[in-house]
């Protein structure tokens, strides 16, 4: 084998987001760009010669060319064995478990989750610790700085690995394990669910509709509810995976899973549905003519998690990332057992999962899991509610209901004003601080502002702080407004509001959370002066 150092200059623009670094396919297919960036994570995780490494993306666009660079590069640069999923694909959750069961070192995970693939879509690359989880932002920030200062690369001259072909290669030294991507990842959900009960509920006239969108985990969820649980063929529905998504935009919410929507909203609807994310860790459940909100999901798994096998025992504490809803606070109260309130990306749940001080984390963005793994997990959030309909026997309308009944109701949704001007959206943030003096007290309508901060947090474990996390404008009802400047986005820049109120009444517990936000919606518009400020009189995306 030939190792070849090849001189390179650095690119100003690799700083990981909120889950990697993720770019136009355009920007990664510029010569150096992705190697210069795989050189910097390597060069900062500094891995012992012969170490192991995961690899694997969602199967978009870009996706097996990237790996079978990585392949090279991490040759070259002294690892011994590299454990790939078949085809190069991997869904996120499952790379988090194949890094934990064979112990690797770390693993790389090629996703931009759920932004549009394609030739003309986005790609995204993420490092994942030994841990299973995100590199924690130390690591992020020095892979960032070092490709700063990059001068140059190793890559080996090898041929490609035959990547849809179970087995082990040889590459230039390094061991090339092609793995099979579903087996490891579908022993461990029946390890967690009760999967006779659901089987069972499967067998019993109970419709479900899982829509992968054209996206990762369909090989999944066709392993796991029709070869293991035994569902009809078409529960599935755009199961095939494509590497632009079929052209669509593969995010499991009210607005893209709009075919999904449709069936659950329409004549005799199915009585449950789901879908999942471009990379498999988001998850939507619907019920019957019904939403879940992710907040109030995480709500009503903390809730119910003893029903399943794996958490029997009981949980240790909920996480949930600080705009989700204070609906797991509430549970976790009852149970005696703590919350805590992280900034926004699932890689501040790691350190609060290995330290054992929670098992269920959440975020209002589709994301649930556990410590199962380290990132969070949309099939498994799935099998979660099938095993807890599969034990109560109600309907997905008729559990949340009674979950409100006795908990309450956090009414929540949020708004999203995509592709602003950057300098538009960092100006309503900009005012929105310059006026933390002068509102609380402020009275707007029913609501009087009680106070107002930027969320910082200090982390339990490690005590690492991180600031600037989004502005929380809270009333004195309890009620809240967040503002917070997505780190994800690749074009212009994302402002996300977060409205939430809480209700206690039950007569008032049906309400559309639309109908029932109206008013903080107005006040939100008002505080931010948003529309002014940016030319948009309506957000982009409503969750
Ligand atoms: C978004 C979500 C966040 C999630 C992340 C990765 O990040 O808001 O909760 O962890 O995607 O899936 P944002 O674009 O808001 O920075
Ligand atoms: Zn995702």
């Amino acid at each position: 084998m030939t190792i070849q150092t090849i001189s390179t200059q650095p690119f100003t623009d690799q700083k990981p987001g909120t889950s990697g670094l993720r770019k136009r396919v355009t920007v990664f297919q510029q010569p150096h760009y992705l190697e210069n960036f795989v050189q910097s994570i390597f060069d900062t995780i500094d891995a012992p010669p012969g170490a192991t490494l995961a690899l694997g993306g969602d199967g978009r666009y870009y996706n097996r060319k990237a790996i079978q660079i990585i392949l090279k590069m991490a040759a070259a640069n002294g690892f011994g064995r590299v454990l790939v999923g078949q085809g190069g694909i991997l869904s996120t959750p499952a790379a988090s478990c194949v890094i934990r069961k064979y112990r690797t070192f770390g693993g790389i995970i090629l996703s931009a989750s759920h932004n549009p693939g394609g030739p003309d879509g986005d790609f995204g690359i993420k490092y994942n610790t030994a841990n299973g989880g995100p590199a924690p932002e130390k690591i992020t920030d020095a892979i960032f700085a070092n490709s700063k200062k990059i001068s140059e690369y190793k890559i080996t001259d090898s041929i490609d690995i035959p990547l849809d072909i179970l087995g082990t290669f040889e590459l230039s030294g390094m061991q090339v394990e092609v793995i099979d991507a579903v087996g490891d990842y579908a022993e461990l959900m029946a390890s967690l669910f009760d999967f006779a009960a659901i089987r069972l509920l499967l067998n019993s006239g109970f419709r479900m509709k899982f829509d992968a969108m054209h996206a990762v985990t369909g090989p999944y969820a066709r392993e796991i509810f029709i070869n293991r649980l035994g569902a009809p063929a078409d529960s599935l529905m755009n199961a095939v995976p494509l590497e632009d998504f079929g052209r669509g935009h593969p995010d499991p919410n009210l607005t893209y899973a709009h075919e999904l929507v449709e069936i659950l909203y329409g004549d005799n609807a199915p009585d449950f549905g789901a879908a999942s994310d471009g990379d498999g860790d988001r998850n939507m459940i619907l019920g019957d003519h019904f939403f879940v909100t992710p907040s109030d999901s995480l709500a009503v798994l903390a809730a119910n998690a003893r029903l399943a096998p794996g958490y029997a025992q009981g949980i240790a504490g909920i996480a949930r990332s600080m705009p989700t809803s204070a609906a797991a606070d509430r549970v976790a109260e009852e149970l005696g057992i703590p919350c805590f309130e992280t900034p926004t990306g699932w890689k501040f749940f790691g350190n609060l999962m290995d330290a054992g001080k929670v098992t269920l984390c959440g975020e209002e963005s589709f994301g649930t899991g556990s410590d199962h793994v380290r990132e969070k997990d949309g099939l498994w959030a799935v099998l979660f509610w099938l095993n807890i309909l599969a034990i109560k026997r109600q309907s997905v309308e008729a559990l949340l209901m009674r979950h409100w009944a006795r908990f309450g109701r956090n009414v929540y949704s949020r708004h999203d004003y995509e592709g602003l001007p950057t300098e538009a959206a960092n100006g309503v943030m900009q005012y929105l601080r310059a006026n933390f003096n002068t509102l609380p007290g402020a009275r707007f309508g029913r609501y009087t502002v009680d106070t107002c901060d930027d969320f910082s947090y200090t982390d339990p474990v490690d005590g690492s702080v991180s600031t600037a996390q989004g502005i929380r404008i809270m009333f004195k009802d309890g009620s809240r407004i967040v503002f917070r400047l997505s780190g994800t986005g690749t074009e212009g820049a994302t402002l996300r509001i977060y409205l939430e109120a809480y209700e206690p009444d039950t007569s008032r517990h049906h309400l559309d959370a639309q109908v029932a936000l109206a008013e903080m919606i107005e006040i939100a518009l008002e505080l931010s002066e948003l529309k002014i400020r940016t030319g948009r009189d309506k957000p982009t995306v409503i969750t």
